[in-house]
Order: structure tokens, then C-alpha cells, then sequence
């Protein structure tokens, strides 16, 4: 058999997830029409993608972004399924008029999230999780007591071997869409506060992505953060509460009101170096413009007043392109970069 032919795009979130990452995904299937496959590397349905298509607005949760442009997407290796809502979720696509036939795949080995973990999480208070069972799903899999999509009934027209159908079908072309992100991941968010999966990019490769078909590697974040959990995150001041409100910063998943607070450029830095990121998104300029106020922070806590987008951005961009980026887009509008 000839050498495997597969490129890969990689998306990640740099900050605490609901950075825009659906957005990109969906520009990106746009602008390439040469993927062969999307693939989630990682969570489940913890995750919460907000898709403008057609002048309508989706959610997804566990569904890769794929499907809205007829290209065949995967629930990859990495992932957590729940059979009930995955099920649920392709109903409501078709009810809407978006064709998911032969178009959704789920990898044979990914694990499943059950009942029991659902009614475990259920009793969370310590991490504020999202309580669609995720800890408990991976914390069994790793016990190697867990149970995959193989093992049970209901899910079978929709199970491949992920080294089947990206190593020996030819050339293949895959957009990684990853879930959460960088400061919610396992081994470098805010331990516990964190989910339970690799939210890296290094995570899209544990799903068969070998590391020199990596094209590019996309992160997206936003001009301030938000972070949604138990932890105390957003200082007591009225800014944060009125970015709130102009951003519409509450969740997808749960709708919980996301706790705001400045970008923060080591936590910025550290992510694109460890990720190796090469395209940088910067979402919700915006925002900040109507907000008015155009500040930094860092791990030590010291704020930076940069007094005007301009000189913001520009500090941004000398950051990330010194981290190796090759190019940075702010951006504003929901539909474009
Ligand atoms: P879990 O992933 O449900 O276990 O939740 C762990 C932490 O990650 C909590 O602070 C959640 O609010 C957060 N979290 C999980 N998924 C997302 C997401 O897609 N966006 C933002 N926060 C998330
Ligand atoms: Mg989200």
C-alpha cells in the first residue's frame, strides 16, 4: 500500500471555549472545498457550535460542522458520545432542512457517555461542569472500564474505522474542529477546573492524524475572555457586566452567563506555542470598540491600557507573529473573518 496522503487543518480554541470556533469551521469549508472529511477530535456534548448557514442560526453539539456543506464528518476517537442526543441533534438538522444521509460518521472506538454518567454529573457543584456526563465518560475510559460506540446497539449505520477511512482510501483532506479549548484543557487549563479531554491541538492527532499532515493550525480567540464554571473569574466591576451584555455572552449549551474578564496575553502566548499555531483568529473586535475600553492583563494580574484599538492590535499581532503565527485576523462580524 503507498504512503498515506492525508493534509490536515487544525482548529482550536485558545481561551476557555465559545471563542468562535463554529465560525472559522464554517469559513473555512467555505473557502476550501477540498476537504474529503471534518473530524471532532475531542468532548462531546459539552460543546456548544453556533452556526450562521443560510441566514438561519444553529446549534450543534456533538454534530461536526461538515454536514452543512455536504461533507462527510466524523465523531472522531477522541470524543464522548451520548447515543440518545446525538440522535436527537441529527433529527433536528433534518427537521431544518440541513441532509445528513451517508454524510455522519462515528468512530468505531469513541467512547460512550451513559446514563449513569449523565446522573452522576448531574450532582457536580465543584466544577461547574456543563453535566452532559463527560468526566465520568473519560474517567471510565481510562479505568478501561468504559463501553464504545462498538460495544453497543443503536449507533451501528454510522460506525467506521477511522484508519480505514483516512489511511487506505486514497488522498484525504481533513478539517480537525476541536471542542472547549486551551484554558479549559486537561493537562494545560486551570487544574481541576478544567474538562476532561485533550483540548489541544496535539489532541486532534491522537484521532489518526499523523503529524506531518498537519497544513495549518488555526486558533481562535477573543478580544477579552470568558469563562464559564464555578471557579471566580470575572472581577466586580460594571465593564465586564456590560461586555456581557454586548456580546451576548451567555451559554450555548446551558445558557449560563459566561464570566467575563481582559485578554490575557501570557495565557494568549502560551497557547499559540503550544498548539503551533500558524493562523490566528482574533473574534468580537467589535465588542470592545462599542464597550469602548481597550485593555490587557497577564498571569501576574497587572492590567495594560493600550487607549486604542490600534495600538491593542498592534501589540496582539507583534506577540503572536514573534510566537511563530504567520498571519492574524481580528475580526467582527459573525458570518466572516
Ligand atoms: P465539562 O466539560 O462539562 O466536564 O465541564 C468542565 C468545564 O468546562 C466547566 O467549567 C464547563 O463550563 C466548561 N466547558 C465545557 N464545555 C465547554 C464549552 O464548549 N464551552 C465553554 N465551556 C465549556
Ligand atoms: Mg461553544
Amino acid at each position: 500500500m503507498p504512503a498515506s496522503q492525508i493534509t490536515a487543518d487544525i482548529i482550536v480554541d485558545l481561551q476557555y471555549g465559545d471563542c468562535g470556533k463554529g465560525k472559522i469551521a464554517h469559513a473555512l469549508c467555505h473557502k476550501n472545498q477540498d476537504y474529503t472529511h471534518t473530524m471532532r477530535y475531542n468532548g462531546g456534548a459539552n460543546a456548544g457550535h453556533t452556526i450562521y448557514h443560510k441566514g438561519g442560526k444553529f446549534v450543534t453539539h456533538q454534530i461536526p460542522i461538515g454536514v452543512f456543506y455536504g461533507i462527510p464528518s466524523i465523531i472522531g476517537p477522541g470524543c464522548v458520545v451520548y447515543p440518545e442526543s446525538f440522535l436527537e441533534e441529527i433529527k433536528e438538522l433534518n427537521d431544518h432542512g440541513i441532509k445528513t444521509d451517508g454524510m455522519i460518521f462515528v468512530a468505531d472506538n469513541a467512547h460512550i457517555v451513559t446514563k449513569a454518567h449523565l446522573e452522576e454529573d448531574g450532582n457536580d457543584t465543584k466544577i461547574g461542569t456543563t453535566k452532559k456526563g463527560i468526566g465520568q465518560a473519560y474517567r471510565d475510559k481510562v479505568a478501561r472500564q468504559g463501553i464504545r460506540a462498538k460495544d453497543i446497539t443503536g449507533l451501528e449505520e454510522y460506525l467506521i474505522d477511522v484508519y480505514e477511512t483516512l489511511h487506505t482510501k486514497g488522498p484525504a483532506t481533513i478539517l480537525c474542529d476541536g471542542a472547549q479549548g486551551f484554558g479549559l484543557d486537561i493537562d494545560w487549563g486551570d487544574y481541576p477546573f478544567v474538562t476532561s479531554s485533550h483540548a489541544t491541538s496535539a489532541g486532534a492527532l491522537t484521532n489518526g492524524i499523523p503529524p506531518q499532515a498537519v497544513r495549518d493550525v488555526w486558533g481562535v480567540g477573543k478580544i477579552y475572555e470568558t469563562y464559564v464554571g464555578a471557579k471566580a473569574f470575572e472581577p466586580d466591576e460594571e465593564v465586564f457586566r456590560r461586555i456581557r451584555e454586548l456580546g451576548q455572552e451567555y451559554g450555548a449549551t446551558t445558557g449560563r452567563p459566561r464570566q467575563v474578564n481582559w485578554l490575557n496575553i501570557d495565557l494568549l502566548e502560551r497557547a499559540i506555542r503550544i498548539n503551533g499555531v500558524t493562523q490566528l483568529v482574533i473574534n468580537k473586535v467589535d465588542i470592545l470598540r462599542e464597550a469602548g475600553v481597550w485593555m490587557t492583563r497577564n498571569d501576574a494580574g497587572e492590567i495594560t491600557d493600550h487607549t486604542s484599538e490600534q495600538v491593542m492590535v498592534a501589540f496582539i499581532e507583534d506577540i503572536a507573529k514573534q510566537a511563530g503565527v504567520k498571519k492574524v485576523y481580528f475580526s467582527d462580524n459573525p458570518e466572516t473573518f
